[in-house]
């Protein structure tokens, strides 16, 4: 099939035929084996797993197993892996002298992103993308020290000191305890937050071919490695109608909250296309009838904020909600609540700063954008991804000299 589709690719290329689809509404750019979903029924799967099992029942570390490798780890894949991502937890000291570079006011989604293509300036070895031998560890180094950097940007941000990785804590445990804890009073591990954390991040672990995850494969296809790949994932994640929506959504209800909490106003404001405001948070390419990944995400925050106590901004949220989809316009155009409108409440809740609820997002999906990465590397068939055009422009004109132009 894949010769097929080769075949008539070439045959397009030979007579200049070229199909055109913007924003690639229907358009696959690739066969993939690793998400499954369908937007018309809220259905989404990883390897064939329901997001709704992961969520109960795995930790980040074991989807991110399953996504990269295609299976559930057994107890002794399991433990490799484990064991690969808390040896390769710390960066490299003269990593460090970085974070002075940037003002104490750069985003960290500007930070996270040089500081992983920097990485590659650290593991030469990880250029050669041929070298089948190396990829496990520069996968283990990538996820590892993602979360490493992006503690680290969190603490340089607040004039704070850093704080080294622990081998003795988990995934999750151990990025709480670099982002929370301070010399004077170290960071004491909740389970019940730990646990809502790992659910957080195996929600945004991979959705097929979304723009930061096309961008990984289109960027990795010119064998570009796996650290400057995933970078320039993390930037195209960064804009505010992809994963930069969750902090948006956050400014937003507190917008809402400040202006007397009118969630109508608000309505009627992102109704009409004159006021280029739309609700933060709704709507979605692929989902039309809603989005699992929110609906579990609710729930998680009603949990979360029983526990940290009442947010007024959930109220707003929620209100938000129930006037959207009384009205016509959101239910004819099938605007639902996606991931990101109930994610920051959380984050929020757990004492993260708005400016890093997109890194969360990143640190999230990081295993899914390294599973598509290496399902493009292991297809012998991956060509250089290099979409056509349809040029408007003119057809010919001649050069004018510049005193010659009126
Ligand atoms: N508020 C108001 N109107 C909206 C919204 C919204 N959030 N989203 C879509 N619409 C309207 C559009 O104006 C358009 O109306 P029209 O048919 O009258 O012109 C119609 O719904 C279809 O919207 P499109 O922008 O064409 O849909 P598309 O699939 O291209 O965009 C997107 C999807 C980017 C998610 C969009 O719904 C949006 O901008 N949402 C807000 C940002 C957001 O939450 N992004 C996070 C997405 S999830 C993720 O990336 C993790």
């Amino acid at each position: 099939e894949n010769e097929k589709a080769i075949d008539i690719a070439n045959l397009r290329a030979k007579t200049g035929l070229v199909t055109i689809d913007p924003a690639f509404m229907n358009t696959a750019s690739t066969k993939s084996a690793i998400t499954y979903l369908d937007g018309e029924q809220g259905i989404l799967r990883y390897r064939g797993i329901p997001i709704e099992q992961l969520a109960e029942k795995s930790t980040f570390v074991e989807t991110s197993y399953l996504l990269i490798y295609g299976h559930l780890p057994d107890k002794a894949e399991l433990t490799r892996f484990s064991t690969l991502l808390t040896r390769h937890s710390l960066i490299h000291e003269d990593m460090k002298h970085f974070f002075d570079g940037f003002p104490s006011t750069a985003h960290p989604m500007a930070v996270l992103s040089s500081m992983v293509c920097s990485l590659s300036s650290y593991y030469p070895d990880a250029l050669d993308v041929d070298n089948k031998d190396l990829i496990d560890i520069t996968i283990a180094r990538l996820l590892a020290k993602v979360r490493t950097i992006a503690a680290f940007a969190y603490k340089k941000s607040i004039g704070q000191p850093f704080v080294y990785p622990r081998n003795s804590l988990r995934y999750c445990a151990n990025f709480l305890n670099m982002m929370f804890s301070v010399p004077a009073e170290p960071y004491e591990i909740d389970p019940e937050i730990e646990k809502v954390l790992n659910i957080l991040l195996i929600l945004h672990a991979d959705h097929e071919q979304n723009c930061s995850t096309s961008t990984v494969r289109l960027v990795g296809s010119s064998k570009a490695n796996l650290f400057a790949s995933i970078s320039a994932g993390i930037c195209a994640l960064w804009g505010p109608l992809h994963g930069g929506a969750n902090q948006e959504v956050i400014q937003m209800l507190d917008a809402i909250q400040r202006d007397g909490g009118d969630v109508s106003k608000y309505v009627a404001m992102a109704k009409d296309k004159t006021s280029n405001f739309r609700l933060m948070g709704f709507g979605h390419r692929v989902y039309k009838n809603f989005d699992p990944r929110a609906k579990i995400i609710k729930a998680c925050a009603d949990q979360v904020l029983a526990k940290k106590g009442h947010d007024p901004l959930l109220d707003i949220a929620k209100g938000l909600e129930e006037a959207a989809l009384k009205d016509s316009y959101f239910v004819e155009r099938k605007l639902y609540p996606n991931v990101d409108f109930y994610s920051g409440i959380i984050y929020r809740a757990l004492g993260f700063p708005t400016n890093m609820f997109t890194v969360l997002f990143a640190l999230g999906r990081l295993p899914g954008w390294i599973a598509h990465w290496k399902e493009m590397m292991d297809d012998p068939q991956t060509k250089i991804g290099r979409p056509r055009q349809v040029y408007t422009g003119p057809t010919l004109q001649n050069y004018v000299p510049l005193d010659q132009r009126s």
